[in-house]
C-alpha cells in the first residue's frame, strides 16, 4: 500500500470516527520508528515535518528517505508538511511529493490567509495534494514557528465562510490547545469542534496532542478531530531515551546501541498514541 493520498486517509477516519496519528519526525531515525509502529498496529499513519526539520535536512534528502523507508510499507501512509508560512517551501515540497501542507497564514488577517490560502489549494491540486487550514495561530512555539500568546478564535459565521471559500480539506480551529508541554490538563472548547463539524462535515486537526488524556482524545476524536498532531512527545522520547541510555552506559560510544535504544522509545511513544486514537487495525 503504501503512500495514500491525505484526502483519503483523513476522509476514512472521519467518516468511521477513529483518529489518524500525525506525527511530527525530526530525522530517518524516528521516521523508521513511526512508520514501524504503523505497521505493527496496522494503522493508517500521517508523517509530519516542520519547516524546520525540512530546513535541516533538506526537502529532497527528506523526500528520499520518505521514499526509501515506505517503499515495503503495508499500511496507508502519507506525508504532510506541518505549520507552514512561507509559500516558497509549500512550491518546493508540494513539487517534491509531499501529500499535504498545512498553509500557516494565521498571522495574516482571515481575508489575506483566504486570499493566499486559495491559491494554494489551486497549487496542491494539481499533485493530487490536500491542504489543511487555519485562521488563529494555535498557541505555543512549534519548531520557530507561532507564539506563546493565547490565540484569538474567530466567530463560528467566519470559520465556516473559511472552510467553504477556500476548499481546504481539513481545519485545525484553536480550542483552548497549545503545542508544547501543558503545566495542567488543557480546557478544551469541545463543543467548537462539534459546532463547525455539524455546519460543514471536514475532518479537523487537533493539535498540540503532547499532554491530552485519553477521555480528552476520545471525545475530540468522537467530534470529528480525525487528525491527531504529536510532536512534542516524539522529542521527548527521543531525547530523553538518548540521554538516559548515555547515563546508564557512562563510557560507552557505540552509536548504534544508543540508536536502537531511540527508535524503541520512539516506536513505544507512537505506538501509545495510535492505541489512545482508535485507528488501530484501520490499514486497508
Ligand atoms: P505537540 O507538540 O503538543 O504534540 O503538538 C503537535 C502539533 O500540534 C504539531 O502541529
Amino acid at each position: 500500500m503504501p503512500i495514500v493520498p491525505t484526502q483519503e486517509i483523513l476522509g476514512r477516519a472521519f467518516r468511521d470516527g477513529y483518529g489518524v496519528a500525525a506525527i511530527n519526525i525530526v530525522n530517518d531515525l524516528t521516521l523508521d520508528a513511526v512508520l514501524a509502529a504503523a505497521e505493527e498496529m496496522r494503522a493508517p499513519l500521517i508523517v509530519q515535518t516542520s519547516v524546520k526539520t525540512v530546513k535541516m535536512e533538506g526537502a529532497e534528502v527528506l523526500i528520499g528517505m520518505w521514499r526509501e523507508l515506505t517503499r515495503s510499507i503495508t499500511v496507508p501512509v502519507a506525508i504532510h508538511l506541518d505549520h507552514c508560512p512561507d509559500r516558497a517551501v509549500i512550491s518546493e515540497c508540494l513539487a517534491l511529493g509531499w501529500s499535504s501542507v498545512l498553509f500557516d497564514a494565521s498571522k495574516l488577517s482571515v481575508e489575506e490567509n483566504r486570499v493566499q490560502c486559495i491559491e494554494v489549494v489551486a497549487e496542491a491540486r494539481r499533485y493530487g495534494a490536500a491542504v489543511e487550514g487555519e485562521i488563529e495561530g494555535i498557541q505555543g512555539v512549534e519548531d520557530g514557528i507561532g507564539s506563546d500568546d493565547a490565540s484569538q478564535q474567530q466567530t463560528l459565521e467566519i470559520a465556516l465562510d473559511f472552510i467553504r471559500s477556500t476548499g481546504i480539506d481539513c481545519f485545525a480551529p484553536a480550542i483552548g490547545n497549545a503545542h508544547g508541554m501543558y503545566t495542567t490538563t488543557p480546557t478544551l472548547d469541545s463543543q467548537r469542534v462539534t459546532d463547525i463539524v455539524a455546519a460543514e462535515p471536514i475532518p479537523i486537526a487537533l493539535h498540540g496532542g503532547t499532554g491530552m488524556t485519553s477521555d480528552q482524545f476520545a471525545d475530540l476524536i468522537s467530534r470529528g478531530c480525525a487528525k491527531v498532531n504529536i510532536s512534542t512527545a516524539l522529542k521527548v522520547a527521543f531525547m530523553q531515551s538518548g540521554y538516559d541510555y548515555m547515563t546508564e552506559h557512562p563510557g560507552q560510544y557505540d552509536p548504534p546501541a544508543l540508536f536502537r535504544a531511540q527508535r524503541a522509545a520512539v516506536v513505544e511513544m507512537a505506538r501509545d498514541h495510535i492505541g489512545r486514537f482508535g485507528s488501530a487495525g484501520r490499514a486497508w
